[in-house]
């Protein structure tokens, strides 16, 4: 078996190198624990409905949830996410992802995202639970 380059970031969400992936990228406002994303999902995206899959909204809100802890510059796993699901997301159209932390309590980080259309119309919500590891 091959090793793998540990700089080759191979995430499903967020990873360059993995092509099958969503390769999403963020804008981070620091102070504010914050991230931003513009998403245009693909057609292999999308569940038997024609919109998007639910477990891809979940990863996207999930994605930006670990991203608004500094970029990877705390690492810290999903305990918890809770997602709300308001509209249906569609295949191929601009799609605007938000992140960011409401608190931490020792380890235990508390955050949010939401997921809207390009109109501003909210499609998706989310809460989470992440925990620092080492
Ligand atoms: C993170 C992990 C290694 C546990 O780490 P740990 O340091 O042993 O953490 P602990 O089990 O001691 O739990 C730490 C705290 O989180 C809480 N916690 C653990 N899992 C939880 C869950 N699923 N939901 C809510 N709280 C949880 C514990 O109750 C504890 O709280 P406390 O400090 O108030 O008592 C283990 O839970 C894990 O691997 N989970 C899977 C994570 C994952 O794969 N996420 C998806 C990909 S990122």
């Amino acid at each position: 078996m091959p090793k793998i380059r540990e700089t080759l970031n191979l995430c499903f969400a967020c990873g360059p190198a993995n092509r099958d992936g969503l390769r999403l990228k963020f804008s981070y406002t620091p102070n504010r624990h914050f991230v931003k994303s513009v998403v245009r999902l693909e057609k292999r995206f999308q569940g038997a409905t024609g919109f998007a899959h639910g477990g891809i909204i979940a990863t996207l809100l999930d994605e930006a949830m670990a991203k608004s802890n500094g970029l990877g510059g705390t690492r810290a796993v999903t305990l918890r996410l809770d997602a709300r699901y308001r509209k249906m997301v569609p295949i191929k159209r601009e799609l605007h992802l938000t992140g960011w932390r409401t608190s931490k309590r020792g380890r235990k980080l508390y955050l949010r995202a939401e997921l809207h259309d390009a109109h501003g119309n909210l499609l998706c919500e989310g809460r989470g639970l992440f925990l620092i590891v080492k």
